[in-house]
C-alpha cells in the first residue's frame, strides 16, 4: 500500500503510479475540499488506476487547555513576525468536513477507504459497505484494534513508532505508544482476526519480507515515496531528505497539536516544547507561518514528515520503487 499522505504528497499521479506497479494506491483527503477529493478520484481514474483507495481523518473534539494553547499562539507569532506572517488570535474546532468527505467517498465506490485518528460511524461502514467498499481504520495499540474489528471494520493498519507524519492515536492527549512495530503486529495479531497491513518506518524488500514473514498481509509505505516524481512533496520538504543538516526525526506536537514524525527543525525546537494537544486548533494557528515557509522554501519553518528510514527513500519514479518491494 502506498500510505495515504495528506498536505501535498499524495497525488492522483501516485496513486496510479502505485497501483499501476501492483501497490494498493491510496489518496488522502486531509485539508481538502469534499470537491477536491472528488476530483483527485476522478484525475487517478483518468490516470488508469482502477483499484485504489482513500483516506478520511476522524477529528473528535477534545477538552483543550485553553492557557497552553494562548502560550503556544503567542511564541508562534514571535517566530512568525520577522517573516511579516501574523497569527490569528484563535483557532476553533472543525472537522475537516468529515461527512461531506464521506459521501464523496461512498459515491465514488472505492476498493478502499481508511480511517485514521478514530473510528467512523457504524452507519459510515453501512453506507461503505454498500457501495462495495473495504473499510480499514489506522490503530496503534491492541484495544483500539479490537474496537475497530468489533464495529465491523475489514482490515487494519497498524501503525507503528517508527511511521512518518501523524500518529493515528485516537485521543491526541495520549503519548504515543513506543512499542515496536513486530511486537505490536503480534499483539494485535493475538487478539484480532482480520488481515493486518503494517505501517512505520520501513524502507525496503527486507523489510516488507521480515514483516510479511511475522503474519502481516501487507505493508503500507510512505516515507519511501516521498521524494519519487509523481508525490507532491513540496520542494524544502523534498529537499530536506537529502540534506545532511538534517540528521534525526522526532515525534512532535509542534505543527498540528497531534503527534507525528518528521525531521528535527527549528519549528520544532522552539514550539515542540510548549505545543498542547489541541488539534486542529493548533495545526489552525500554525498553518499560515507553515505555508510561508513552504512558499519561500524554508525547511526551518514547516513540517518535514519523515519516518525514520528518510535516509532509504530515493527519488526514483513510483513504479521503480514498488516494483523492487513486490520484487
Ligand atoms: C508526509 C506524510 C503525510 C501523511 N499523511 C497521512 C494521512 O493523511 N493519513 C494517514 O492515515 N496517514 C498519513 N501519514 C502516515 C502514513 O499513512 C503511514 O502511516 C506512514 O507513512 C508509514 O511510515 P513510513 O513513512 O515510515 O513509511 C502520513 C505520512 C507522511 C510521511
Amino acid at each position: 500500500m502506498g500510505a495515504p499522505m495528506a498536505g501535498g504528497p499524495s497525488t492522483p499521479a501516485l496513486a496510479a503510479a502505485v497501483s499501476g506497479a501492483g501497490g494498493l494506491g491510496m489518496l488522502a483527503s486531509a485539508y481538502q475540499s469534499a470537491e477536491a477529493l472528488r476530483e483527485n478520484i476522478i484525475a487517478t481514474r483518468t490516470a488508469g488506476a482502477e483499484i485504489f483507495g482513500a483516506n478520511l481523518f476522524v477529528v473528535n473534539e477534545f477538552d483543550v487547555d485553553t492557557p497552553a494553547l494562548a502560550r503556544y499562539r503567542e511564541h508562534l507569532a514571535d517566530l512568525a513576525e520577522p517573516c511579516g506572517v501574523s497569527i490569528a488570535e484563535s483557532a476553533t474546532f472543525d472537522d475537516d468536513g468529515y461527512h461531506a468527505k464521506l459521501d464523496v467517498l461512498v459515491d465514488a465506490a472505492l476498493a478502499v477507504v481508511s480511517f485514521t485518528f478514530g473510528l467512523p460511524g457504524d452507519e459510515d461502514i453501512a453506507r461503505l459497505h454498500g457501495a462495495g467498499t473495504a473499510v480499514g481504520v489506522t490503530v496503534t495499540n491492541h484495544e483500539d484494534a479490537r474496537s475497530a474489528a468489533a464495529l465491523g471494520a475489514d482490515f487494519l493498519v497498524v501503525q507503528g513508532p517508527n511511521a512518518g507524519g501523524h500518529r493515528s492515536t485516537f485521543d491526541p492527549r495520549i503519548e504515543p505508544p513506543a512499542r515496536p512495530l513486530p511486537d505490536l503486529l503480534a499483539d494485535v495479531a493475538a487478539d484480532v482476526d482480520l488481515p493486518v497491513v503494517v505501517a512505520g518506518g520501513l524502507s525496503d524488500r527486507a523489510d516488507v519480507d521480515m514483516m510479511l514473514s511475522l503474519g502481516a498481509h501487507g505493508v503500507s509505505m510512505g516515507t519511501a515515496l516521498l521524494r519519487t516524481p509523481e508525490a507532491g512533496t513540496k520542494s524544502a520538504h523534498r529537499r530536506a531528505l537529502t540534506d545532511p543538516a538534517f540528521t534525526e526525526t522526532v515525534v512532535t506536537r509542534a505543527f498540528s497539536g497531534r503527534p507525528a514524525r518528521g525531521l528535527r527543525n527549528r519549528f520544532h525546537d522552539e514550539l515542540g516544547p510548549i505545543a498542547p494537544a489541541a488539534y486542529p486548533q493548533v495545526n489552525t494557528l500554525a498553518g499560515p507561518l507553515k505555508s510561508w515557509a513552504a512558499a519561500n522554501d524554508d525547511p526551518q519553518l514547516t513540517n518535514l514528515w519523515a519516518g525514520t528510514g528518510w535516509r532509504s527513500a530515493t527519488e526514483a519514479p513510483a513504479a521503480e520503487v514498488i516494483t523492487g518491494l513486490l520484487g
